[in-house]
């Protein structure tokens, strides 16, 4: 009893140590995502493509299964998703060369596709929003999640710039509450289009589950009054 209360007490000095809260990982932000919300998906769309396809790829995914999911023709998709270069049975390649790439950045971005599910949602939607000033690198910026990430903030103007605290807890420098707030839902939306891009076909399953209740619900009506019927003359 004393040998369990003692390494109880031991235990538990450390982890309330200082020096275990230093080597703990980041604590990550929960995410409720939607995919039914074809807003927020329509949203996180544009973000993507306006922000991330200059440098990843997400080539397992086409422009117009995208759009026939979020609920686009193929001329919106053209008209407001697309560079006018890609066709809509296109793939989401990406321009840039993947020499250039290595040169600039270091490292060659990696394909999105199914980035939701190496990294889970939480750890996306945390890492976007945990970029912060760093004057020792070379890109200015360090990202909280990812030390030393070889991306830089691209929504820098979205977000404005955040300064770490001594505490590794993160202040705005620019912005207000309000923008800050904005970037999150800005946030939500974009992971919510990973999300559904690392596993298209969860929405034709959350669509089809639907259908598939309602017709228990209906055949239940059929089947009860049928049960009734053939019991009737055993009773
Ligand atoms: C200017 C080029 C550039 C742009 C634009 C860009 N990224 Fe990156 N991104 C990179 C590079 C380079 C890396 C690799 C970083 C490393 O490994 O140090 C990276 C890494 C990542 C990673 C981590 C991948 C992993 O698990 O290793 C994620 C997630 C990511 N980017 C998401 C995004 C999203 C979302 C956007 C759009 C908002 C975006 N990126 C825009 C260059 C870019």
């Amino acid at each position: 009893m004393k040998l369990t209360l003692g390494l109880l007490l031991s235990l538990t000095a450390f982890f309330a140590s200082p020096a275990y809260a230093a080597s703990s990982k980041v604590a990550l932000d929960n995410v409720e995502l939607d995919l039914s919300d074809k807003a927020s998906l329509q949203r996180g769309a544009k973000i993507f493509m306006n922000y991330c396809l200059s440098c990843h790829s997400a080539s397992y995914m086409r422009y117009n299964r995208m759009g026939k999911d979020l609920g686009l023709s193929d001329k919106q998709v053209k008209e407001s998703l697309m560079f006018a270069s890609d066709k809509v049975g296109d793939t989401m390649t990406v321009a840039m060369r993947p020499e250039d790439a290595k040169k600039w950045f270091g490292v060659v971005p990696p394909d999105l596709s199914v980035i939701s599910r190496a990294r889970g949602t939480d750890w996306l939607y945390t890492y976007l929003r945990s970029y912060y000033l760093d004057t020792d690198k070379p890109l200015g910026t360090n990202n909280l999640v990812f030390t030393d990430v070889g991306m830089p903030h691209v929504l820098w103007q979205e977000q404005g710039y955040l300064r770490k605290d001594s505490d590794n807890q993160l202040h705005a420098l620019t912005g207000d509450q309000e923008m800050a707030f904005e970037y999150s839902m800005m946030i939500r939306d974009l992971v919510n289009f990973m999300a559904y891009i690392g596993e298209p076909s969860k929405i034709e399953r959350l669509a089809l589950g639907k259908w598939v209740l309602l017709y228990l619900v209906l055949f239940f009506f059929v089947a009860y009054p049928l049960k009734k019927a053939f019991w009737e003359d055993v009773h």
